[in-house]
């Protein structure tokens, strides 16, 4: 299971972290970072790689049967660290323009990463064994059913809007690269 916040503390720290050097990359260059120069192209990269860290990694262990690398409830603490700090790195990116598909993009990233916070607090709600396995025969039973059924139904919600983002991501990079890279 998920013992206390630490993962959202991390993820938090990082966000401080790149804020100032978001700071000072402002206070050196007196403007602020364009999506398409070294800083601005550079975090990202670096926040586009976090996310797909985000979308693969956790998914991957989960349903593995022979590789049982780490527990389940680690893997999910590092989901939720590059879960925030990959799309908050990708919004200091968009040098605050948000036109065409990638601005749909960015909103996907912001939705995707409220409906985290709402899936980790009912994930939270079911009690499981530190490798992140459900225990059965609890006191309120119906309590938890019903929060299984929530997850389920989260499920159905997270999972597409990660499919659209990465859709929407990979075609505004293609476009990026080819028009605001190549052929600069
Ligand atoms: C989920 C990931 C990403 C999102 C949501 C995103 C979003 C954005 C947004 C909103 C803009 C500003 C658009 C505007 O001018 O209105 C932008 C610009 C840009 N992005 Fe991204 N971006 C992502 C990842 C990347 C990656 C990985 C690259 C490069 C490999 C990249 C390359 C660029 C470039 C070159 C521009 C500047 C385009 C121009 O100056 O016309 N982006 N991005
Ligand atoms: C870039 C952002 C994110 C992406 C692309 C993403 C993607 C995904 C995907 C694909 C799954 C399904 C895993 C599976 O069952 O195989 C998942 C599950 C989950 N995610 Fe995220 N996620 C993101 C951010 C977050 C954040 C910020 C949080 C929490 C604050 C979060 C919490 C969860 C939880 C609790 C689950 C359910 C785990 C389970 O049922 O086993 N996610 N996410």
């Amino acid at each position: 299971m998920l013992r206390g916040n630490r993962e959202l503390w991390l993820a938090f720290l990082a966000m401080v972290l790149i804020t100032g050097l978001y700071g000072a990359v402002i206070a050196a260059t007196r403007e602020v970072p364009p999506a398409s120069e070294l800083f601005g192209h550079g975090i990202g990269i670096v926040g586009f790689i976090f996310m797909l860290m985000t979308e693969t990694l956790y998914s991957l262990r989960k349903r593995s049967r022979t590789v049982r690398w780490g527990r389940m409830s680690t893997w999910l603490e590092f989901h939720i660290f590059t879960g925030i700090a990959g799309p908050y790195m990708v919004l200091l990116h968009t040098s605050w323009k948000f036109n065409g598909l990638a601005g749909v993009s960015t909103l996907f990233a912001i939705i995707i990463v409220v409906s985290g916070f709402v899936g980790r607090y009912i994930f939270t709600r079911i009690p499981r064994t530190l490798d992140g396995l459900e225990i059965e025969g609890t006191l309120s039973q119906e309590a938890l059913k019903h929060a299984r059924t929530l997850l389920a139904l989260w499920h159905t919600v997270h999972i597409p809007i990660g499919m659209a983002l990465f859709v929407s991501a990979f075609v505004h990079i293609g476009a990026a690269l080819y028009y605001a890279t190549l052929l600069k």
